[in-house]
């Protein structure tokens, strides 16, 4: 697998309508591993499972990056991302990040980052990233699924996207085993009441992740789930 170094080359845009689409493009057309979509502004950002997601011109770190080519190593790819978000916003502000399954970055409770993976296995994926860093509470939408949260403390666009770069470097290329004991150590539904629905609906107890990076929920009797991240809607319950 080569070393990927995020950033470069940065393409920059003012407005467009998804950072997650141009680079799509890019990489349909031959663009280079590391390299990166930003923009001020977009029109349609695209959220997980078909949603909008909207952040005010100049106030959030709108990302997508292109990793190629894709192997077993990725497997683990939407645990690592969100893990290299917490580390590039903990480099930045007096901050603790943690990660709600599968891949949203929350602070005390609020999602201050989501992650979109849009991919080709086994040629690219595209690693789209959204990083509130400077939206005012009031300035979030109302009709959020969870409280929203941003940076903050002074942190700035620039700062993060150039932490996010080299934080995400590293965590592509982490061996499953520290992936998995990071992702742990920063679980936040762990011992929380969920309820799941998609393939099948049910609720329980978040009791972790399994080794394939699947969500464990301990069912009423006793029983155990794997939720896998591509097929639930999940609701946090307690
Ligand atoms: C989610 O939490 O549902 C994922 C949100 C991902 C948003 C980012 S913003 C940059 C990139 N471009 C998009 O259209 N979406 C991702």
């Amino acid at each position: 697998m080569t070393l990927t170094g995020f950033g470069r080359p940065r393409h920059h845009l003012r407005t467009t309508d998804s950072t997650n689409e141009r680079a799509r493009e890019l990489a349909e057309a031959g663009a280079p591993s590391g390299a990166v979509v930003t923009a001020d502004e977009q029109t349609a950002g695209r959220g997980r499972r078909g949603r909008a997601w909207s952040a005010p011109p100049g106030k959030a770190l709108l990302y997508s990056a292109i990793l190629r080519d894709l192997d077993e190593r990725h497997a683990l790819l939407p645990l690592a991302v969100p893990l290299a978000v917490c580390e590039a916003i903990e480099a930045v502000a007096p901050l603790s990040c943690r990660v709600k399954w599968p891949n949203d970055v929350w602070i005390d409770g609020s999602k201050v980052a989501g992650v979109l993976i849009e991919a080709q296995p086994p040629d690219w994926a595209v690693i789209g990233i959204g990083v509130n860093v400077a939206i005012e509470p009031d300035e979030f939408p109302a009709e959020l699924r969870w409280p929203a949260t941003s940076v903050g403390r002074g942190a700035t666009v620039p700062g993060i996207l150039a932490s996010l770069n080299e934080a995400l470097s590293g965590w592509v290329v982490r061996p499953a085993d520290e992936t998995l004991a990071s992702f742990r150590e920063r679980d936040a539904l762990q011992g929380r009441e969920v309820a799941w629905a998609g393939a099948g609906e049910g609720n329980g107890v978040a009791r972790g992740i399994d080794d394939r990076g699947n969500l464990v929920v301990e069912t009423s009797g006793d029983g155990r789930v794997a939720l896998g991240a591509g097929e639930v809607t999940l609701r946090v319950d307690s």
